[in-house]
């Protein structure tokens, strides 16, 4: 583009027209015409009509300029509104000016891009505690095999459970112990029942903990770029336990979020609750490719009238967002006692089975993305 053409747009930009402006030689002797001093001792104000216009504004756009000058004062460039005229700040214009001219590349901030990852990401959530998200982080990790995928299970909840319900021990270490916001987390990894592989939360004390959580208060992408080093494939799954509630934890998961799963029990808080998981998860659900959110009622006593009559209301609650049902089992919540696959047992007991059925829908919906995903 021709640089007239870009001082046009300049100024037509502003609501001015290159033919109010006339071209000089750079060599023009500007000579500062001296100010009367209204003010020097005297201590008077002139009236408004007195004081002088302006002095012509010398404008250069390029290092070995033609120099424009205005023929007239032009007040909407020597005032302060100038860096807003319109609706488009100046600092704005000037860059895609710039952008035009070719090559140069804009220096305004941009939101920092979102890493790519390319497995997929189960992010396990609750608003009400105790409701089996840990136990069914572990089992899922044992159960999703993705055509020669491996599986993954992060720890995201400083109760540092999740290795326990998959053979670990509070030996292992754990992301929040890494001493360096910089370390990989590959030589954290350790490998658990059924093949699986866990990150653990660690054993951290108090300022360690609170340290990473101002870490991820400041960077909402930490997660993100963590997992994106770790460079796993499209067939691998990561599935991540959280804390109940808002957490800096949750927040970071969710951004990553192919599938959020919400975990509630049958019965009358668990149901409450719901509400403010919806709440929680809204700004997240309502954003462009947000994630599925799907919902799994958990320990579902079938041997009680009220349990079955809440999970009824649930099913109408949740409608096509409820994915699955899993039925209370003692051999699931004695497995962590014993140090056992909660999966292990074999003829599959009922809430094994259904934690599989579980993990077949899923594997689907990650696989195909057909169910329909948004908060209704
Ligand atoms: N399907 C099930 N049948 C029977 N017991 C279960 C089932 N699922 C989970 N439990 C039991 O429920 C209890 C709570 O489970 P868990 O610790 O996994 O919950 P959580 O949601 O992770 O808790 P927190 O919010 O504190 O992290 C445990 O005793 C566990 O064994
Ligand atoms: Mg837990």
């Amino acid at each position: 583009m021709h640089r007239s053409d870009d001082i046009a747009n300049l100024f037509s930009r502003f609501g001015g027209s290159v033919e109010s402006y006339r071209e000089i030689e750079p060599s023009y002797d500007y000579i500062e015409e001296v100010v009367a001093p209204y003010n020097l001792g005297l201590n008077t104000t002139p009236p408004m009509s007195e004081i002088p216009a302006p002095e012509p504004l010398a404008v250069s756009l390029d290092p070995q300029p033609t120099t424009l000058v205005a023929a007239e004062p032009l007040s909407v460039i020597a005032s302060p509104s100038l860096v807003h005229a319109g609706s488009t700040p100046l600092s704005r214009l000037l860059v895609e000016i710039k952008q035009q001219r070719g090559g140069v590349s804009a220096e305004l901030p941009v939101e920092p891009a979102v890493p790519r990852l390319k497995a997929k990401v189960i992010v396990v959530v609750s608003a009400k505690g105790g409701v089996g998200k840990s136990t069914l982080v572990a089992a899922l990790a044992c159960a999703i095999k993705r055509s020669g995928g491996r599986t993954l299970a992060l720890d995201l909840d400083p109760q540092n459970a999740l290795c326990l319900h998959l053979g670990g021990s509070e030996d292992w270490p754990g992301i929040a112990e890494s001493d360096s916001a910089d370390d990989s987390w590959q030589a954290l990894i350790r490998k658990g029942f059924a093949g699986s592989r866990c990150l653990a939360y660690g054993v951290a004390g108090e300022p360690l903990r609170r340290a990473l959580e101002q870490r991820l208060e400041n960077d909402h992408l930490w997660l993100a770029r963590q997992l994106a080093r770790l460079a796993l494939d499209e067939q691998d799954t990561v599935v991540i336990d959280t804390p109940p509630g808002a957490t800096v934890y949750l927040a970071q998961a969710l951004e990553i979020a192919d599938v959020v799963l919400g975990v509630t029990l049958a019965d009358a808080a668990a149901y409450t609750s719901l509400n403010q998981l919806d709440r929680l998860l809204a700004p997240y659900l309502q954003r462009e490719n947000c994630a599925q959110y799907k919902v799994v009622i958990n320990q579902l006593d079938t041997s009680r009238q009220f349990s079955l009559d809440l999970c009824e209301v649930l099913k109408k609650r949740t409608g096509h967002q409820l994915m699955g049902v899993i039925r209370q089992d003692h051999f699931i919540s004695e497995a962590l006692a014993y140090g056992r696959n909660p999966l292990a047992h074999t003829p599959s007991t009922r809430g094994c089975q259904d934690v599989l059925d579980l993990t077949g829908s899923l594997c689907e919906l990650l696989m195909y993305g057909t169910q329909e995903s948004s908060l209704s």
